[in-house]
């Protein structure tokens, strides 16, 4: 990202009259559950995905979440963003409890309070690049704040690109396209399902970047699920989940301390053995 743009997104924060440094709710609690349990299939095919996850997620922080692969990431931020029912337990977005939600407001909640950026881009590929990256608001049929708009293509970097198809487009690219129909419509919580999965590891860390900046330059908040540890290093926080917990939680996270919680889960075969108790502080209740 450049200078130029960095300052364009500090100064479509201040047009929402909240000072760069500040938004507003920072710190407070943006969405959680409560005793979060998801099952799938019933009797003796049945599998518990979650098995009671307690979690706060708080406004303008980046949170990702890690844990071995079945551990119930991607059901969690399901569950979370109302794409999947709950077995039992409360889920609350932004004030909302998403459990009393009907079908209509649900998808009312995902178009206009949620963001979501997933592994496969999910471009829509007959459309360019800009019509890909305001449909959210032209399917809820908002306006498009175009000074919010230009801001984030120019933090993105997609200015040159923006009348491209996706097949013109490189994964990367494709990748900041999303992120950037994630942004546009100033949602309460993005959530990303390993959004750096298919990117090479420059292409990563400008996306990572460009996340975190979103976070602290405008006070997104944003949920990530991600396996790469230095992925997790660009969040204010990570979760571990394992076999459907929530096991332990890191802040201010390093590749080391990542890699250390990981390999006491035995996600991780690169995570060196480890007799001295390992950092996985509990966060049991
Ligand atoms: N639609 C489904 N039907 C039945 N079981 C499912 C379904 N979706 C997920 N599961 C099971 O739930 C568990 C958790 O799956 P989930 O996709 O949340 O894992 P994950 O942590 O995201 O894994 P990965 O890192 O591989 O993406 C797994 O055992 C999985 O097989
Ligand atoms: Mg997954």
């Amino acid at each position: 990202m450049t200078t130029q743009s960095t300052a364009l997104l500090a100064g479509d924060t201040q047009t929402d009259g909240r000072s760069a440094s500040e938004p507003a709710g920072r710190g407070s609690v943006i969405a959680s559950a409560r005793g979060l349990v998801k099952t799938y299939g019933s009797g003796d095919t049945a599998v518990q995905a979650l098995a009671g996850i307690d979690v706060d997620f708080v406004r303008g922080e980046l949170t990702a979440i890690m844990g071995p692969s079945g551990s119930g990431k991607s059901t969690l931020m399901h569950c979370m963003a109302g794409l999947d029912t709950v077995t039992a337990g409360t889920v609350v977005i932004d004030g909302e409890d998403v459990g009393r939600m009907n079908q209509r407001q649900l998808t009312r909640l995902r178009r206009t309070r949620l963001g979501f950026i997933f592994q496969a881009f999910n471009l829509v590929p007959t459309l360019t690049a800009a019509e890909n990256i305001t449909l959210p608001l032209d399917i809820a049929r908002r306006p498009v704040d175009r000074t919010h708009f230009d801001a984030i293509v120019a933090a993105v970097g997609l200015a040159k690109r923006l009348h491209h198809r996706p097949n013109e487009l490189s994964g990367g690219q494709q990748q900041r396209v999303a992120c950037a129909r994630a942004l546009v419509a100033k949602p309460a919580v993005i959530f990303a399902d390993e959004p750096t999965g298919n990117l090479d590891s420059k292409s990563s860390a400008e996306l990572l970047g460009f996340l975190r900046r979103s976070v602290d330059d405008l006070g997104q908040t944003v949920v990530m699920v991600t396996h790469d540890p230095r992925a997790a290093t660009y969040a204010h926080r990570v979760l571990f989940l394992a076999d459907g917990l929530l096991v332990g939680e890191l802040t201010n996270p390093t590749q080391a301390s990542v890699l250390e919680v990981l390999g006491s889960l035995g996600a991780n075969d690169l995570a060196a053995d480890d007799e001295s108790g390992v950092a996985a502080t509990s966060v049991g209740h």
